[in-house]
Formats: structure tokens, C-alpha cells, sequence
């Protein structure tokens, strides 16, 4: 595997233009300038980001599984480990998942509404239930 090539985010800063349009995402850095007539949102989008940290835009789009794969082919580099930022992706788990819902309380969970049947099954048998 060839070494990556590392940048600084004031390397990118003027690399902002159609005959060259490179961004950041999540630290890594892509060269869009081939894909700025193919991109399906467009070659607008992607100028406005270029130069900068594209990772929120990038994210707040939804991209697709498919674009996320194609974006490989673009990639140059990452940042230099003094420019990069952290990312806190929250990977859900099932126990995650179950420890985060049990401190619910009482009434928000599952167990509220199978306890309210079973007392009104109670009570409506107890009212007409022997006539
Ligand atoms: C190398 C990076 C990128 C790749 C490979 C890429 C690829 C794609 C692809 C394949 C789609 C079609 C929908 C999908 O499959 O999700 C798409 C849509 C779109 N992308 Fe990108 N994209 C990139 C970067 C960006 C960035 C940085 C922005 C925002 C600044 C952006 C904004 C959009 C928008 C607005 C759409 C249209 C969404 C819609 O019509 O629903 N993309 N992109």
C-alpha cells in the first residue's frame, strides 16, 4: 500500500476552484476537480465546500452507502495529525441500546401499559362481569 500523503488545512484553503476543487471530510482529503460535472447534487455544492472541512455538509446530505464508496476514488490524502479533529461517531448497539432505554422510568416503559390492561380487566369484571 503507497503511503498517504499528508496536508495541512492551510494547504487546502485556496484550492477552490473549478480547475481545482479539493475538500476535507472527516480529515481525509478528497480531489473532487474530475467529479464536479458528475456530482448528482451538482458541481455548485461541492465548489462552495472546496478549500474547506466539508464533513458536516457532507453528513447533513444523508449520502448514500454508494456515494460513500465512490468517494474513495477521490481521495488523496488525509490531514496532518496536527490539524485533524476528532470525530465522535455513535455506533448503536443493541446494548447500548437497552442500557440507554432501562433508566426510563416506570411509566415510559413497556411494563405501563400491560399493568393499566391487566387493572382495567380487573375492574370491568368486578363492575359487570357477575349479573
Ligand atoms: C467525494 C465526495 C462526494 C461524493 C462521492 C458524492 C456523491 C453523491 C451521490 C452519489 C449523490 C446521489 C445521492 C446519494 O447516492 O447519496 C449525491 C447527492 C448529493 N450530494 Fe454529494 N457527494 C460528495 C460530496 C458532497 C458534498 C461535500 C456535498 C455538500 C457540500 C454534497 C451535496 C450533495 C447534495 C446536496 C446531493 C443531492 C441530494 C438530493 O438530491 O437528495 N455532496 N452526492
Amino acid at each position: 500500500m503507497s503511503e498517504l500523503k499528508r496536508f495541512t488545512r492551510k494547504e487546502i484553503l485556496n484550492r477552490n476552484t473549478k480547475q481545482d476543487a479539493v475538500f476535507i471530510i472527516e480529515n481525509e482529503v478528497y480531489d473532487v476537480t474530475p467529479f464536479l460535472d458528475d456530482h448528482p447534487g451538482g458541481h455548485e455544492v461541492l465548489l462552495n465546500v472546496a478549500g474547506k472541512d466539508a464533513s458536516e455538509d457532507f453528513d447533513d446530505v444523508g449520502h448514500s452507502s454508494d456515494a460513500k464508496h465512490m468517494m474513495k476514488k477521490y481521495k488523496i490524502g488525509e490531514l496532518v495529525d496536527e490539524d485533524k479533529i476528532e470525530f465522535k461517531r455513535r455506533q448503536y448497539s443493541w446494548e447500548e441500546y437497552n442500557k440507554e432505554n432501562s433508566s426510563g422510568s416506570f411509566v415510559s416503559s413497556w411494563k405501563f401499559p400491560v399493568v393499566l390492561g391487566l387493572l382495567m380487566t380487573v375492574l370491568y369484571t368486578y363492575l359487570f362481569g357477575y349479573q
